[in-house]
């Protein structure tokens, strides 16, 4: 069973489904680690495409969730705390853009999921990778809400990051998501939306809770 949350940057999708995963003990899948693990082969690529899509083809990319964190590796070696660089994060979209890359982590996706129950989250896990989801909400926020919460996330590792460089890369990203031709960000027709501007952590995540809980109970 695969339930599915897909919404902008800074929404909260990741750290509400961690929580869903951890309240309900059920899998997480973090599918915007897959694209940040891709994009750190590209720049270790030196981003020429042909090197990248050869590396691509050729490490082993495992991950697995465990103490509230998605952890990744590349030929066994942890990228967990790599993949979330500034450098990283600004090449991301351009990277996520390219239908081998977008085809390459949905074949990595669809496979582990097909044992348990997951809860999954992304840009077009509703629309594009599982269509068929038995639950699917889209999470939203306004720009500058979103902004704050991920200066608050990052603050630590980078203390030097201002609100302004994050506002800009969200909304630089927003606008690439939303624009490519493959597999855009977009609210499927059958997702709940849940708009979190102003509703703390925790009524956000009791929220979704409660839709899942009715679902699971209507499939007893
Ligand atoms: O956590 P944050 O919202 O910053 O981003 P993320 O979930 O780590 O995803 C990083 C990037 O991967 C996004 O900006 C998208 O460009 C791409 N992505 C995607 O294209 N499709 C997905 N299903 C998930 C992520």
């Amino acid at each position: 069973m695969i339930i599915v949350i897909d919404g902008p940057a800074g929404s909260g999708k990741s750290s509400t489904a961690r929580r869903i995963a951890d309240r309900l003990d059920i899998e997480y899948l973090d599918s915007g680690a897959l694209y940040r693990t891709a994009t750190l082969i590209y720049l270790k690529a030196n981003r020429d495409k042909e090197t990248f899509f050869r590396l691509l083809g050729q490490k082993k990319i495992s991950f697995y969730y465990e103490d509230q964190i998605f952890h990744v590796t590349v030929d066994g070696q942890s990228v967990t705390d790599e993949i979330r660089t500034a450098e990283v994060t600004n090449a991301v979209s351009e990277v996520a853009a390219l239908p081998r890359v977008r085809s390459f982590v949905n074949n990595l996706m669809r496979e582990v999921v097909l044992d348990g129950v997951y809860i999954a989250e992304g840009r077009d896990l509703g629309t594009a990778v599982f269509p068929d989801a038995e639950l699917k909400f889209f999470m939203s926020a306004d720009l500058e809400e979103r902004a704050r919460r991920r200066l608050k996330e990052r603050k630590e590792k980078d203390p030097g990051l201002t609100l302004k460089e994050v506002k800009q890369n969200i909304a630089e990203r927003d606008q690439k998501d939303s624009k490519r031709q493959a597999d855009p960000l977009k609210k499927a027709d059958d997702a709940i939306e849940i708009d979190t501007t102003n509703l703390t952590f925790e009524q956000q995540v009791d929220k979704i809770c409660l839709e899942i809980s009715t679902v699971l109970k209507e499939t007893e």
